[in-house]
């Protein structure tokens, strides 16, 4: 924390060390040059009134959810990191992530890694925790740590735990109600929707679809099919040329209407992210308490889902987001304001390359949200049993 604080630099240093660089910005005469960047100016968000940082953000691009066999046309040959994993390109991303969370919070974090500090959870699923580590290894650039220890290294050992208590993953496995709701509520307001207003263009989709995959589609496939679809485009893949922009589009809807319809569910989301919402206030609280402030951390970083990010963001309120594309990040902000109150406020990036965010209003808590209505609207509406409650929730 003992920093410059006043200056606001950013200085891009020529090295010929291989770093994962965006684009080049140093002199001509090199042969591509790589563009290092060092923050040495206090970050946009390391302002002194700001007392606690918490993150939750997508992982990066990954591959698509479905196995070579569900849809013999649908070659895996593209994707050799295996299905759900994270992608080339989404480990580039996540490391581009953790530059920009140097970039919004140096000063308010060290350059070397300090325990004290920073606590980083991750579901148990490969592609969350791996974007953890590349999430790390941009925010916390190596050299520093070759000052301090006097080693060579590539990166700075950082450690991340698997108990985030998002429960995005282990819900959908062992929740009888997510199951429940999936089966037998999801799709029912959605054919109705299509059967009341675009029911022919419907028709025409399922039947084309049927025809190019050689096999019936009925429209809880398109979830899927859509899916991998965004993951072929985010790789820079051509969809096959019979996906007519039309159809797209209509598939497009179809799967943004069941995500919202998740995110918006109040059962889903206290299941889903019941626990973190509650570990998150409980942060904030004990940070809020000086007698605690120096065994509390400036920084709680998690690495989630898409459905992490949407249940959050329906249940304070915010349904206008479209859905949480990958590397999106919703940050937490604990403020202690000039008449020592404590408020939250919520800053969303809808994407990892976003470098502007939105600040949200958190309808739930009001405005400002303070940190005592906030902490007594999680307790209210979460109980800890969560166990109990997966097992017990009925439709
Ligand atoms: C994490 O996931 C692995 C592989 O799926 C599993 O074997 C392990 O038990 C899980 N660990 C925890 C703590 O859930
Ligand atoms: C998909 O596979 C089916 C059945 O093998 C075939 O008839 C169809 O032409 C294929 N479509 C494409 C686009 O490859
Ligand atoms: C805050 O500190 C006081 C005094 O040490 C203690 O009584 C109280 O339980 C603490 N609250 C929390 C949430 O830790
Ligand atoms: C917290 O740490 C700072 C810096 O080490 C110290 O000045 C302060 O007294 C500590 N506060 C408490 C409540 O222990
Ligand atoms: C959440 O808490 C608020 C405020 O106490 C209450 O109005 C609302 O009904 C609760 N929601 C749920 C789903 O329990």
């Amino acid at each position: 924390m003992a920093l410059n604080r006043g200056c606001n630099v950013v200085a891009f240093v020529c090295s010929a060390v291989l770093v994962v660089g965006v684009g080049s910005g140093c002199a001509d005469h090199y042969p591509r040059p790589v563009r290092r960047e060092v923050v040495v100016g206090l970050g946009e968000f390391a302002d002194d009134s700001l007392k606690s940082v918490t993150v939750i953000f997508r992982h990066g691009d990954r591959a698509p959810l479905l196995e070579d066999k569900t849809y013999p046309n649908m070659s895996m040959n593209d994707f050799p990191e295996g299905i759900g994993q994270l992608t080339k390109i989404g480990k580039l991303h996540m490391y581009q992530k953790g530059k920009l969370f140097r970039r919004l919070y140096h000063g308010f974090i060290s350059d070397l890694y300090r325990d004290r500090e920073i606590s980083i959870k991750t579901t148990n699923i490969s592609r969350t925790f791996m974007s953890a580590q590349m999430v790390l290894t941009g925010m916390y650039e190596s050299e520093y740590y070759h000052k301090q220890m006097d080693l060579e290294s590539v990166w700075q050992p950082i450690p991340i735990s698997i108990d985030s208590p998002d429960r995005t993953a282990i819900c959908a496995n062992k929740c009888p109600y997510y199951k429940e709701f999936i089966d037998k509520e999801l799709y029912d307001p959605i054919l109705k929707n299509i059967n009341s207003e675009n029911k022919n263009q419907m028709d025409e989709l399922l039947s084309h679809l049927s025809k190019n995959y050689g096999q019936p589609i009925k429209v809880e496939q398109i979830f899927l099919l859509y899916d991998s679809f965004i993951s072929k485009v985010s790789k820079g893949l051509q969809l096959p040329e019979w996906i007519k922009p039309n159809y797209y589009q209509v598939m497009e809807s179809v799967y943004i209407q069941i995500l919202r319809r998740i995110y918006g569910n109040k059962k889903l989301q206290k299941l889903i992210s019941g626990p973190l919402l509650k570990e998150i206030s409980l942060n904030m609280e004990l940070r809020s308490n000086n007698s605690n402030y120096n065994t509390t951390r400036n920084m709680y970083l998690y690495a989630g889902h898409d459905m992490s990010l949407g249940t959050i963001m329906f249940f304070l309120g915010n349904n206008r987001i479209k859905l949480p594309e990958f590397g999106a990040s919703i940050h937490f902000h604990l403020y202690q304001d000039k008449t020592m109150k404590y408020i939250i406020k919520v800053f969303y990036y809808h994407k990892w390359d976003d470098e502007k965010y939105e600040e949200m209003p958190i309808p739930i808590c009001g405005n400002p949200c303070k940190l005592e209505d906030f902490i007594q609207l999680i307790n209210e509406n979460f109980s800890t049993e969560w166990e109990k409650e997966c097992e017990k929730l009925e439709i």
